[in-house]
C-alpha cells in the first residue's frame, strides 16, 4: 500500500442550517466522536495518506477539533461543492487518486471506502461515483444512466424533471478521481442551475463527455452512506452506530445482557468473556480487559479497567482501574485517580486525584481526595481526607499496610507512616511515624450516678 498515492478531500465548510446549532454541523458528536472524525478515521482505515479538510463556517472550531491530523483549506464563501473541492487543488498532487467525501456521513466504514477505491482502480476509471438505492430519494442528486445502463450524468433534485425525480439510485456524495482530470474538469463547471452553485457532480458529466471512463458503483446498502442534516437524523445515526458496535463486541466474545440499554462508543475496546450488565455506558477512549463484570447502571468515560475486575453501580471518568479490582455499588471515581490491582472500593465511596495501592481497601462511606495510599492499607468506614482549607488543596500520604480506624479525619498535608494505626474517630493533624498508634480524639469520661443526681 505504500506506493499508493491516495488522498482525500473532505467537505466540511457548510453551516448545517437544519441542525439549528451554533456548532458547525460536522462537529456534532455521535458514537463518542465528531461526525468529521468518523469520516477521517474511515479514510485513514481505507489507506488514505493525505486528508485535506475544506472548512468555512465555524472554521476555528473545526480546525481546533481536528488538530494536526489533517491538512486544512479555507473556502471563504460557500459557492457549492465544486467550488469547495477547487480550494484543495494546491494540496493535491496531479498524479494522486483523490477520494471526495463529506464531513456529515459518520456511518461510513473503512471497508466501504476501501472497496470503492479498489473498484475505481480496477476499472481504470478517471472518475467514479458511489451510488445507493434509497427508499426515499428526495433531496439527493439522481444518477441518470443510458439505456445500456452506463453512467450519463447526475441531476440535482432541484433541477430534476418529473421522470428524473422518479429515479431511486442517488449520488452518495462519495467519489474517486484521477486528480489531474478532476481539477481540469472543475475549471469548466458553471453555476447555471436551480441553486446558482458550482456543483461537483457536474465534473462527472464533463469527464464522461470527453470520452473518458466514468463508473457509477452501487453501495451494498444505503445506510452506511447516510448524510446527517438534522438532530433527528443524528439520533438515528447514534442508534445505528451503537447497534453496530454491540454486534461487533458480541462477535468478539463479549456478553451484553441488554444491547438496548448498553451504550459503547465506537473506539472503546473490550476483552473477551467480559459481561456487561444493563444500563451501562462505556465512552470515549475507555478500555476494558477480559473476564470483567461491568454494571449494571454504570458509566465510564475515558477510563481503563484491567482484566477480571467486577464493578457495579459506578461512575468513573478519566481514571485507571487495575485488574481484579472489586468496586461498588455506588462509587464515584473522579479524574486522575489510579486504582491498583486487587483493590476494593465499596459502597458510597468517592475518590478524586488519588493513587490507591495494590490490595488496599476502602470498603464504606469514604471521601479520598488528593491522596497517595500505599499497598495493603485498610481504611475503616467513614474515613475522610480533609484536603481543602477553604483556599488551597493539600495531599495526604498513607504508607503501606497502615490501618486507619473508622470515622477518622486526616487533615492534609499529613503523612501516615508504614504499618501505623489510627484509633477510630481520630482527627489527625500531625504526621504518624511508622508502626505507631495515633489517637486524636477527646478521652472518654464517665460520670457516675448521673441519672440519680438529675432526679
Ligand atoms: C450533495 C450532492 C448530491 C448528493 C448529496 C449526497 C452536490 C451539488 N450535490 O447534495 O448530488 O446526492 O450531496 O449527500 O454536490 N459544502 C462545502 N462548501 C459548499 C457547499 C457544500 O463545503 O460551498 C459541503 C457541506 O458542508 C457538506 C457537503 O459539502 O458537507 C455537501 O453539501 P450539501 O449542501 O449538503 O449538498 P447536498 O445538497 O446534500
Ligand atoms: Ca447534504
Amino acid at each position: 500500500m505504500s506506493a499508493e498515492k491516495f488522498s482525500t478531500i473532505i467537505l466540511a465548510a457548510g453551516k448545517g442550517t437544519r441542525m439549528n446549532s451554533s456548532l458547525p454541523k460536522v462537529l456534532h458528536r455521535v458514537g463518542g466522536k465528531t461526525m468529521l472524525q468518523h469520516v477521517i478515521d474511515a479514510a485513514n482505515g481505507a489507506g488514505a495518506k493525505n486528508n485535506v479538510v475544506v472548512v468555512g463556517f465555524g472554521r476555528e472550531k473545526v480546525e481546533q477539533a481536528v488538530g494536526d491530523s489533517v491538512r486544512i483549506v479555507v473556502q471563504e464563501e460557500q459557492l457549492g461543492t465544486g467550488h469547495a473541492v477547487r480550494q484543495a487543488e494546491p494540496m493535491i498532487d496531479k498524479n494522486d487518486t483523490v477520494m471526495v467525501l463529506c464531513g456529515d456521513t459518520p456511518l461510513l466504514t473503512a471497508k466501504i471506502l476501501r472497496n470503492f477505491y479498489e473498484m475505481h482502480q480496477k476499472e481504470e476509471a478517471q472518475a467514479s461515483v458511489l451510488t445507493a438505492v434509497m427508499p426515499d430519494p428526495t433531496g439527493y442528486g439522481r444518477i441518470i444512466r443510458t439505456f445500456g445502463g452506463e453512467f450519463k450524468k447526475i441531476v440535482e433534485h432541484k433541477d430534476a424533471s418529473i421522470a428524473e425525480k422518479a429515479v431511486t439510485e442517488v449520488n452518495t456524495g462519495i467519489y474517486c478521481f484521477n486528480a489531474g482530470e478532476l481539477f481540469a474538469a472543475l475549471c469548466k463547471v458553471g453555476h447555471d442551475n436551480a441553486q446558482g452553485e458550482y456543483y461537483l457532480p457536474d465534473v462527472l458529466e464533463i469527464i464522461h463527455a470527453e470520452g473518458k471512463k466514468v463508473t457509477a458503483v452501487a453501495a451494498e446498502s444505503y445506510k452506511a452512506t447516510l448524510g446527517i442534516n438534522s438532530r433527528e437524523q443524528l439520533s438515528q445515526a447514534e442508534k445505528i452506530l451503537h447497534q453496530r458496535k454491540n454486534r461487533q463486541l458480541m462477535a468478539d466474545g463479549v456478553t451484553i445482557m441488554d444491547p438496548d440499554t448498553t451504550y459503547v462508543d465506537s473506539d472503546v475496546k473490550i476483552g473477551r468473556d467480559t459481561i456487561i450488565y444493563p444500563s451501562t455506558w462505556i465512552e470515549g477512549d475507555s478500555v476494558v480487559g477480559a473476564e470483567c463484570e461491568i454494571g449494571p447502571c454504570s458509566r465510564f468515560c475515558d477510563t481503563s479497567i484491567g482484566s477480571g475486575s467486577v464493578i457495579s453501580f459506578t461512575y468513573a471518568h478519566q481514571c485507571e482501574i487495575g485488574a481484579d479490582v472489586t468496586m461498588g455499588p455506588y462509587v464515584h471515581l473522579r479524574p486522575n485517580t489510579k486504582i491498583a490491582d486487587r483493590a476494593h472500593i465499596g459502597n458510597f465511596v468517592e475518590v478524586k486525584n488519588s493513587n490507591i495501592g495494590e490490595g488496599t481497601k476502602l470498603p464504606h462511606l469514604s471521601y479520598i481526595g488528593d491522596s497517595d495510599i500505599g499497598t495493603g492499607v485498610n481504611m475503616g468506614c467513614g474515613c475522610i481526607t480533609v484536603n481543602y482549607d477553604g483556599k488551597k488543596k493539600y495531599r495526604t500520604t498513607i504508607e503501606d499496610n497502615a490501618f486507619v480506624g473508622c470515622n477518622s479525619n486526616l487533615v492534609a498535608p499529613v503523612k501516615v507512616g508504614k504499618g501505623s494505626y489510627i484509633g477510630a474517630g481520630s482527627t489527625i493533624t500531625k504526621d504518624v511515624p511508622e508502626g505507631e498508634l495515633a489517637v486524636g480524639r477527646a478521652r472518654q469520661t464517665n460520670i457516675a450516678k448521673w441519672r440519680d443526681k438529675r432526679e
